[in-house]
């Protein structure tokens, strides 16, 4: 890592894949100097992509000082402490191992890979390697869920009866969508691995499992609406291989009983991220069209007064997660904000030494729950999940 003169030492960022996801870390990547205090400052080296003119546009827009067509000559760079990885998750295991290997720290975006074996070999190799790691689950770092998370670990809900989560969509109800390609190829599952299990109910899992406890086994039904589509590489009819929907049921850890379900069929809803816990004290609800509430019901409320509470999550106290570090209190904050949180907690993680979660071992968990989810869809029957 490289001085500045500003005393600050530079975390060098090799960035790969231009698209949704790399426009939102290359914004966390310039944001968060500027509200976060820390002694490791980003410096944006190199972005790449395939396509030379758009990476070099990408890479004027956002401020990278040099672009790579090929993501072997970025991981092989000796001016890149951390290589992210923002491509389909084809390409998750491979970089990320090689990246590894190279000794570059390796931030990696969800799913952690096509399946868990794959998760695995890359667990592996960052463990290995001894480079840090993590993957981009962000939910994490909205306030509101953080909050959520600070109640439960108090002990505010006591022992937990139940957790629900949906993660509603309607972009693929038209069967003239075609499949593969840019962004698209989420309908691909070459390129995609699963349809919403990896796509969407792994953001739920992810938070089930920081929130709740580890899930023991699982139960599911998927449904591919749309059988064939075009693919856009071949111009040709092909048949659709994703799970258009899926619904699953499962047991915690802790005796909870989960009730889960993804759609891209649900008209009239885009991301409709919800999360509910019940508890034998006290229940939780948080939904992501209304990011900054945690709704809260305490049975411990005087009786004429009880019913459920829309806190919005702007204290400036400190005791309201990260909101001190932005405006004034009322003043609310926004999706692009969790990817910055997630930045100032990797950076955080190398200061301490205290790794940020979830690191590619507790991305693992999630991976697996998915393969579970998938396997039962495939057999009908319950799956016990590896731990
Ligand atoms: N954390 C989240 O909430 C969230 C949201 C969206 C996507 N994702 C994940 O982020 C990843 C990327 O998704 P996206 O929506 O940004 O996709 P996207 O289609 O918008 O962008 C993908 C980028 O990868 C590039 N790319 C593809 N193949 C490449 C190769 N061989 N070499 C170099 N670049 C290549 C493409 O040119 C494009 O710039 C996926 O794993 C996805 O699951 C996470």
């Amino acid at each position: 890592m490289a001085g500045t003169s500003n005393k600050k030492e530079e975390l060098r960022i090799g960035l790969i894949g231009c698209g949704f996801m790399g426009r939102a870390h290359s914004n966390a990547f310039n944001r968060v100097a500027n509200f976060f205090d820390q002694p490791l400052v980003p410096r944006l080296v190199a972005v790449c992509s395939r396509n030379e003119q758009q990476t070099q546009q990408f890479a004027d827009t956002w401020g990278y000082e040099s672009i790579e067509t090929d993501w072997r000559a970025l991981v092989d760079r000796n001016d890149i402490d951390a290589v992210d990885i923002c491509v389909p998750n084809h390409l998750h295991c491979e970089i990320a191992t090689a990246a590894a290997a190279a000794g570059k720290m390796v931030l990696c975006e969800k799913p952690l890979a096509m399946n868990s074996q794959e998760g695995e070999t890359m667990c592996r190799a960052v463990e290995e390697a001894g480079v840090a790691n993590m993957v981009w689950y962000n939910y994490r770092r909205v306030p509101a869920v953080m909050l959520a998370s600070q109640l439960i670990q108090e002990g505010k809900l006591g022992r937990v009866f139940h957790y629900r989560a949906n993660f509603l969509q309607d972009w693929t109800i038209s069967q003239d969508v075609p499949q593969g390609g840019a962004a698209l190829w989420r309908l691909d599952a070459a390129e995609a691995g699963s349809g919403v299990t990896g796509d969407l109910l792994a953001h739920c899992i992810d938070t089930a499992l920081w929130l709740n406890s580890s899930i023991q086994n699982v139960t599911a039904m998927t449904e591919t609406f749309v059988k064939q589509r075009l693919h856009q590489s071949t111009g040709e009819l092909a048949p659709v291989k994703i799970d258009d929907a899926c619904a699953f049921l499962c047991r915690f850890e802790n005796g909870s009983l989960g009730v889960f379900e993804s759609t891209r069929y649900a008209r009239g809803h885009k991301a409709l991220y919800t999360l509910e816990i019940n508890g034998e004290h006290a229940s939780l609800r948080w939904d992501l069209h209304d990011l900054h509430r945690l709704e809260y019901f305490s049975h411990d409320d005087e009786g004429r007064l009880r019913g459920w509470r829309s806190i919005h999550v702007t204290d400036h106290d400190g005791s309201q997660p990260y909101m001190d570090k932005w405006w004034v209190p009322g003043l609310q904050i926004g999706y692009e904000h969790t990817f910055v949180h997630q930045v100032a907690d990797f950076i955080d993680g190398l200061a301490t030494g205290e790794p940020a979660a979830p690191t590619f071992r507790d991305a693992l968990a999630t991976q697996r729950v998915c393969d579970a989810v998938l396997e039962s869809a495939e057999s009908g029957s319950w799956i016990n999940v590896l731990q």
